[in-house]
């Protein structure tokens, strides 16, 4: 991860464990660290959280260095164990390297080096990648580092970032990237590589991003970045626009439920600066010609997860404001199964760590098949707004708990935005429309801080149901993904079973799970929906109260009516129907922290979860 030299205070390994534990959130099942030092690499690796490898650390320390690398890891190949832990070594312990992704050829470079007599000491195909590249060292690549990681690139089929150290070059870390995560991180005699920023944002706020399929050198002080070739290229500078206090629990005992604190700056941010003085909306990032967007005919959401229920929020808002319609589809899905795409379609991509590689993928086939790409992130520099036409950034601050909070209410209010520009756009809502929309969401921080301070009721409720084995979610409309959002949370957090349907198709099926003591959650829509949807909620309930349901129900502040359905009601303040989503999903995701909490579980770190997952 890190480069300090002599000059600094700090060692490489003050480094490396400063940032794993920032980046701990993308993968934790096992870690390690390689040093370069008195002319040897020294590694130690730990299956389990981080705080394993530190306790190895203490009990069996490396000697002081300045050079070094450390991967905290998500498991593919290989299970979770010491042995498959990275850093892997090749060339009699010599050289040590580390990986991200998964190289989709390791079995038949296996087998070649298998024949030359290879022996591997783990299931990894990181390990493979460490020997192809002590093979080239030794041989073609004439023992230069930064040559030898060019030509084993050259070879590997896949997904990857590499990091490696030799210990015949004690001041240097050589990287290389394909379709995986790498940022450069630059300091003053020293320099850094991680996966994202916050791996360096202890020590520098300035970064490179760096392209497809290229291979980076880092000294104390020169940065070197090549292509797969060799040939000289460049990456793109940028500073970050946070610092390291912003990734910190400032106060609360975990992420989390700093990030659910976080929320009603996460959307005033993200609205921050998009209208001009007389009103007009000007999303200055979205670099796409005005006269294209007007021409587009359909639009697909693509998305993985808690994004992918922010998508069928932007449906429902962009089809009603702009009347183009939408199609949301997970990334995974979408890609391999022969879409219908041409340059009159616009694919919003909705990725907060811009990295998934479900999502990069889909973004990358639609561009090939012609679409328009407007990428809607939450992380500069990641690689698919890089790749898409155009961005919309999210600005809620690094998003550190793996199950996502304020990235959420920061994407539909993006998505938002991006339906009322369209609608500018196309004509298609008075701006006198626009201007009310936008002043109603103006007002939605505020709210959010409302439903956070009356957030005791909640827990309450969360911490009587901590034995409870399902819960289901109803919603309809915009509070349908709400409903999907709230179940999503409650399995990621407090490994509960938990379903969330639309309100309408309980009596198609899911009705049958009801009994006695079930408890369901009901999003509510606004008693001034226009589709009088209020109504047909209610009797949703009815539904599942008169086979014994116990309905929590999360409603507009005033709607007294629903009440006398409910064993429980949460209100909520008033906003436009369209902009519920903002306000409704926040007591689901105290909810679900509270009793999670209560269960004991790590709620920033949920068992067999990952933060940005960067494999397919
Ligand atoms: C992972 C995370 C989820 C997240 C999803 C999409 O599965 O655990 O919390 O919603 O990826 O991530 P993205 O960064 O693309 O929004």
């Amino acid at each position: 991860v890190g480069l300090p030299s002599q000059l600094q205070e700090h060692t490489a390994l003050d480094v490396l464990m400063e940032g794993l534990k920032r980046l701990e959130y993308r993968g934790y099942d096992s870690a390690g660290v390689a040093v370069v030092a008195n002319g040897e690499v020294q590694h130690r690796k730990k299956a389990g959280k981080l705080a394993n490898l530190s306790s190895e650390l203490e009990q069996h320390p490396v000697d002081k260095a300045s050079v070094g690398i450390g991967h905290t890891r998500w498991a593919t190949h290989g299970g979770p164990t010491d042995v498959n832990a990275h850093p892997h070594l090749a060339d009699d312990d010599q050289l040590s390297l580390i990986h991200n992704g998964i190289i989709e050829n390791y079995a038949t470079l296996k087998q070649e080096l298998l024949a030359d007599g290879v022996t591997f000491r783990s299931e990894t195909d990181t390990e493979v990648a460490a020997a192809l590249l002590a093979k080239i060292y030794r041989t073609t690549g004439n023992q230069d580092l930064t040559r030898s990681m060019q030509l084993a690139s050259q070879r590997l089929e896949g997904a990857f970032t590499l990091l490696a150290v030799h210990a015949d070059h004690p001041g240097m870390v050589v990287a290389s990237r394909r379709n995986s995560p790498l940022v450069v991180g630059l300091g003053e005699g020293e320099n850094f590589l991680g996966s994202d920023v916050s791996g360096f944002i202890d020590f520098t706020r300035d970064a490179i991003e760096l392209a497809q399929d290229q291979v980076v050198t880092i000294t104390p002080d020169s940065v070197e970045i090549t292509d797969f070739m060799g040939n000289p290229a460049e990456g793109k500078q940028f500073t970050v626009d946070w610092d390291a206090s912003a990734a910190e629990k400032d106060g609360y005992d975990t992420f989390m439920e700093k990030e659910i604190h976080d929320q009603p700056h996460a959307v005033a941010d993200t609205l921050l600066g998009r209208t001009d003085a007389a009103g007009q909306l000007i999303l200055d990032e979205l670099r796409i010609d005005p006269e294209e967007l007007k021409s587009i005919t359909k639009i697909i959401v693509l998305a993985c997860g808690t994004s992918a229920y922010a998508g069928m929020v932007a449906k429902y808002a962009i089809e009603h404001w702009c009347r183009i319609p939408v199609e949301v589809e997970l990334s995974h899905e979408f890609r391999y199964r022969d879409p219908i795409i041409d340059p009159n379609t616009l694919v919003v991509s909705i990725s907060q760590s811009g990295e998934t590689m479900d999502t990069l993928m889909a973004v990358r086939y639609a561009k090939e098949q012609g679409a328009r790409t407007v990428s809607i992130c939450n992380t500069n520099g990641s690689t698919i707004p890089r790749e898409s036409d155009a961005v919309l950034y999210t600005h809620a601050g690094p998003e550190i708990a793996v199950a996502s909070t304020k990235a959420f209410l920061a994407q539909i209010t993006a998505a938002y935005l991006l339906g009322l520009y369209l609608a500018q756009l196309n004509k298609k809502l008075y701006s006198q429309a626009i201007k009310d929309i936008l002043a109603q969401l103006a007002e939605i921080p505020a709210k959010i801080q409302t439903v956070l301070d009356q957030a005791d009721q909640v827990k309450e409720l969360a911490r009587s149901m901590k034995d409870t084995g399902s819960v289901l979610f109803l919603g309809r409309n915009v509070g349908y993904p709400v409903a999907l959002e709230g179940a999503l949370k409650l399995k990621e957090l407090a490994y509960i079973h938990a379903e969330g349907f639309a309100a309408g198709e309980l009596k198609h099926g899911p009705i049958a799970l009801i009994d006695e003591g079930q408890p369901v959650f009901v999003v509510v829509p606004s008693p001034m929906d226009r589709h009088s949807l209020h109504a047909k909620v209610v009797s949703n309930i009815q539904e599942v109260r008169a086979r014994g349901a116990k309905t929590i129900v999360v409603a507009e502040q005033g709607d007294e009516d629903v009440k006398q359905y409910a064993e429980t009601t949460f209100y909520v303040p008033e906003t436009l129907p369209m902009l519920m989503p903002l306000l409704t999903t926040v007591p689901l995701q105290i909810f679900a922290l509270e009793l999670a909490s209560a269960k004991g579980y790590d709620v920033d770190q949920p068992r067999n979860l990952a933060k940005s997952v960067t494999v397919e």
